[in-house]
């Protein structure tokens, strides 16, 4: 009956974040009217840290029930350079993905055909990783406080919290991910020596999920030698779970191994689809390119494309991510990956290929 039809909520947001946004719209919509097989439609909104300085918040308060009336979210990037960032993180990004138990974010990590590695051993094929961060409690659970503020024995707690239900969940999850690769591998992130014990729970739930999956090949690596083994050998690892701290830092580190912050995806997902899951760039609001035209909308592109696998149009993710890399070793890329074209140049030339091709 009919054919699929998706609503897709937009949420641009702050410096950049409406560019690439833009630019990732009207390939997607290229791409859906130029396949004609399913149908996107998208609403845009404009919270944002403008939108919190004129009304003191972020959020209105029907945001989440507005929201969960979506198959998927496409976000910017929120952050301010007049707004601390821990305000705009926890008023905008946060303040869904925690309500909507966006509980997994999936980071994967690729050098892409026409795109160079910083690593001068890395050929490509040899990089090509996911990361599977816990998004929901952790190091950034929110548990604290600040006692004695602005006395000289002023104090304050960032407490990590660890639970075996979302422990069990997110370990579930990563080796479902690596069951599902070819290569069957999954490296456990921990830090269990000198962390005894929220990361000792953690091992200790791996090593009994790793039962579930007797196919899946796991290891464990402490994070601080974790950063070491992904720049000597990236060509030893492939799916990679990690605490929400350790894969916030390692991820941007396998964006860079790869060759730009300006490519990377993310994905918060709600695996159980209960609530819908939220894509965006793993960029930020990079207010030294604001408004210039230049930023890569690659990343937002290869967004597109996770979006659209999770949403099951598999035959169009794919083939977007083979055109945008198709693109890339065309050589029409941004500054950040060594080329001349801006934003509009990559967009027009990425649907100038759907076009060729459909
Ligand atoms: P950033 O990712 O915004 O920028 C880091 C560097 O990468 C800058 O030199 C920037 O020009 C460059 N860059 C980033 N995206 C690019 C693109 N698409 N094309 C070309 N160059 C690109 O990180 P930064 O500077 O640490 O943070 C700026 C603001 O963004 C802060 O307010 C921060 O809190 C926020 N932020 C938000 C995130 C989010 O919304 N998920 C993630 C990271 C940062
Ligand atoms: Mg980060």
């Amino acid at each position: 009956t009919g054919r699929p039809s998706y609503r897709i909520a937009s949420i641009p947001a702050d410096g950049i974040g409406p560019e690439v946004i833009e630019a990732g719209v009207e390939v997607l919509k290229k791409l859906a009217s130029s396949l004609n097989t399913f149908d996107l439609t998208f609403e845009n909104f404009d919270w944002s840290s403008d939108y919190y300085k004129k009304h003191g918040r972020y959020l209105p308060d029907d945001a989440l029930t507005t929201l969960k009336k979506f198959d998927a979210i496409l976000f910017g990037a929120v952050g301010a350079p007049d707004v601390p960032d821990h305000i705009s993180l926890w008023g905008l990004r946060l303040a869904i993905c925690q309500p909507l138990q966006q509980y997994a974010n999936v980071r994967p990590t690729k050098v892409f055909r026409g795109t160079q590695s910083p690593l001068r051993n890395c050929n490509s094929g040899e990089l090509d990783w996911v990361i599977i961060r816990e998004n929901s409690e952790g190091e950034y659970a929110g548990h604290g406080g600040i006692s004695h503020a602005g006395q000289p024995w002023e104090c304050a707690t960032e407490v990590s919290i660890f639970t075996r239900h979302s422990v069990e969940r997110i370990m579930r999850f990563a080796f479902q991910i690596a069951a599902d690769r070819p290569r069957k591998l999954l490296t456990v992130v921990t830090k269990s020596n000198a962390q005894r014990n929220g990361m000792v729970l953690w091992d200790k739930i791996a090593a009994e999920i790793a039962e579930e999956f007797p196919d899946v090949t796991v290891d464990k690596m402490l994070v601080d030698a974790m950063t070491t083994r992904m720049v000597l050998k990236p060509e030893t690892l492939d799916t990679i779970v990690a605490t929400n701290l350790h894969a916030d830092i390692l991820s941007d580190l396998a964006a860079a191994l790869a060759g730009s912050i300006g490519i990377a995806p993310t994905s918060n997902l709600d695996p159980t689809r209960k609530n819908p899951s939220m894509f965006e760039p793993i960029h930020g609001s990079a207010f030294d390119i604001t408004g210039m035209g230049i930023a890569n909308p690659v990343a937002t592109f290869w967004t597109a494309t996770e979006m659209l696998l999770w949403l099951g149009e598999r035959e169009a993710g794919n083939l977007l991510l083979d055109i945008v890399e198709t693109v890339c070793e065309n050589g029409i890329v941004t500054k950040d990956l060594g080329g001349t074209a801006n934003t509009k140049e990559v967009t027009a030339a990425v649907c100038a290929e759907i076009e060729k091709r459909l």
